[in-house]
């Protein structure tokens, strides 16, 4: 299932002001498939664009290493929040590592691009995507064993974000959009499920904000996990016991 930004009223609804100005300066939306070009994803095609490149064409591996080594089996259903084109999301789907899987992001054209990834590789039985603002606009019914997401990284804007186009990738204002996220999430996950988020150092050290945040939702954290030291990545694990 998917809705326009009409009818997600994510225009009028949106709790930060800002998103609803870069998506109408900065996106078009369209559906228009000869827009995408496309990356390979643990056997899928992906389609996407530079513009919707958050990391995930590079960080894609690295999560699936993530996944196997510290959730190990298939689990049934897989959320990747900020999807941005699914990159990660598709991953699993094409390594095993889930049956069934959920993507949503704010930004139309990166969820036309994930209904174009879907249609041209026959998944519309097992992937649904959701334009949304987080998971406002997801329905109540999506319940996931796991959660993995690379979220914006920086909590205010700096002068390249805007000028290069990247403020809607990179930019979580106040850490607005982590707290609403951990607010709204544990009522769409499985008991035991797990949470697996990508963070960086590279706009300063967050860990116990957002530690903080998962386990004032009720998460319990695991361990953070360093993966990509070289790009000042990491992840954090947290588990639901539901
Ligand atoms: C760092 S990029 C990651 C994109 C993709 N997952 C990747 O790995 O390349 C962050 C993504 O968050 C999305 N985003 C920003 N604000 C959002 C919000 N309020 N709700 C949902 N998605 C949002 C952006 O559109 C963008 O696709």
């Amino acid at each position: 299932m998917t809705r326009s930004p009409q009818d997600s009223g994510l225009t009028g609804r949106c709790c930060l002001c800002s998103r609803s100005r870069i998506l109408q300066s900065t996106m078009t939306p369209t559906d228009d498939s000869n827009t995408f070009d496309t990356v390979t994803c643990s056997g899928l095609a992906v389609s996407h664009s530079p513009d919707l490149d958050g990391g995930g064409p590079r960080t894609w591996p690295h999560f699936i290493q993530t996944v196997r080594r510290h959730v190990g089996e298939q689990v049934n259903h897989a959320f990747e929040w900020c999807a941005g084109p699914g990159y990660i999301g598709f991953a699993l789907l094409g390594a095993g590592l889930c049956n069934k899987l959920t993507l949503a992001d704010i930004n139309p054209v990166a969820v036309a691009a994930c209904r174009r990834t879907i249609e041209q590789n026959g998944l519309a039985d097992r992937v649904t995507v959701y334009l949304s603002n987080n998971l406002a606009d997801i329905p109540d019914s999506e319940r996931w064993d796991l959660v993995i997401g690379d979220p914006p990284h920086f909590r205010e804007a700096l002068p390249r974000h805007i000028e290069r186009g990247f403020e809607l990738r990179s930019v979580d204002p106040d850490w607005s959009i982590h707290r609403e996220f951990f607010r709204t999430l544990t009522p769409h996950l499985n008991p035991g499920a797990r949470v697996l988020i990508s963070e960086s150092r590279v706009a300063g050290n967050y860990d116990d904000l957002f530690t903080h945040m998962m386990t004032e939702a009720g998460l319990e954290l695991v361990e953070p996990i360093w993966e990509l030291p070289e790009m000042r990545r990491y992840c954090l694990l947290g588990k639901w016991g539901g």
